[in-house]
């Protein structure tokens, strides 16, 4: 089998110590190392479950930097964060706001570029990689793809029909909003961008597809506001692209037959916050001792 010529997996003998522990975090367990021999890869029936994930956890846990595969050398990867990220981390997910009032302006490309590489990173179920991310970083092209969808409900709306998840009533107060928080845009928040992640999702993995790309949106809404930009996850707007319009789903270029259901607003915010907010209503349970192996509550 050629899968150690295909993953083109090696370890330098001259460096690698012997210690282990890339075959300790193998997930495909497709690593052996014996003896005094470097490790090496066994030979497998296909990448995924059935062999190598194409996790590279090998080459980003070695730590002599001996690893290279799939043409990927330890010197190209970034180094580890250091300590304080955690309490950064914290606090840009205690402060982050659902923003619904932009900038009219396009963001830097190259921030987006620089978030869009760390978004390959996103984790996936298996590691599958089929999560797409489709991003529309130009405010011309978004309002062009907004009047479509907006048209689309309007008309509807005309007529009596509303998405899944609205009704009259919801619909109306969504109107409204426009007067104040979604300032003349209650579809998409004014925002000059957007970001789906989407997937073909069928099969036995279709609910854990979906998964993957809920998180991916959470994960690129955290990357978003660490480049100091706003974001707003939105739901509403995804029902009436799916539903209503789907000329605006074509112009977004998202397959019909793919997973797409929460839509990131993005881009520059107009209104500043200048502190986090005090959410305690959710329960937290946390096994102790003290508890008895009772549920504790924070
Ligand atoms: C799954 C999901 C769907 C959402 N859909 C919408 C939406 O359609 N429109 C909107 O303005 N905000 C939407 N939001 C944003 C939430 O309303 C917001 O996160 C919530 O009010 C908490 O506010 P915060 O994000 O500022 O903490 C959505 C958020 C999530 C997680
Ligand atoms: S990429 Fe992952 S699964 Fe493949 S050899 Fe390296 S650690 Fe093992
Ligand atoms: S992790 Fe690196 S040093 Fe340790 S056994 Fe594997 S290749 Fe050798």
């Amino acid at each position: 089998m050629g899968a150690e010529r295909t993953a083109r997996f090696a370890a330098d003998a001259t460096k690698c110590i012997r210690c282990g522990r890339c075959v300790a975090v193998c997930t495909g367990m497709v690593l052996e190392q014996q003896g005094d021999d470097p490790p090496r890869m066994l030979p497998f029936e296909r990448y995924g479950w059935r062999g190598c994930w194409r996790c590279e956890h090998c080459l980003a846990v070695c730590p002599t930097g001996a690893i290279t595969i799939f043409g990927k050398r330890p010197e190209g990867s970034l180094p580890p964060a250091p300590p304080e990220t955690g309490e950064y981390l914290e606090r840009l997910v205690a402060n982050r706001r659902s923003c619904r009032r932009y900038l009219d302006e396009n963001v830097d490309p190259a921030i987006v570029s620089s978030i869009l590489a760390a978004m390959q990173n996103a984790p996936a179920g298996g590691n599958s990689q089929t999560t797409e991310y489709t991003v529309v970083d130009d405010r011309d092209r978004i309002r062009a793809i907004r009047d479509v969808a907006y048209a689309a409900m309007e008309e509807a709306a005309a007529h009596g029909r509303y998405t899944s998840s609205f009704d009259d009533f919801y619909y109306a107060k969504m109107k409204q909003s426009e007067e104040t928080v979604r300032k003349g845009d209650m579809l998409f928040c004014g925002a000059p961008h957007l970001f789906v992640a989407h997937a073909k999702a069928t099969g036995r993995w279709a609910a854990d597809i979906a998964v993957n790309c809920n998180l991916a949106t959470a994960y690129f809404e955290l990357l978003a506001n660490a480049h100091g930009l706003g974001t707003v996850i939105m739901s509403y707007p995804s029902d009436v692209v799916r539903e209503l319009a789907p000329e605006a789903r074509e112009m977004l270029g998202i397959p019909a037959d793919h997973y797409m259901k929460l839509l990131v607003g993005f881009g520059y915010p107009e209104v500043p916050y200048a502190r986090g907010v005090q959410k305690d209503r959710r329960k937290v349970h946390r096994w102790s001792e003290q508890a008895k192996g009772q549920l504790s509550l924070l």
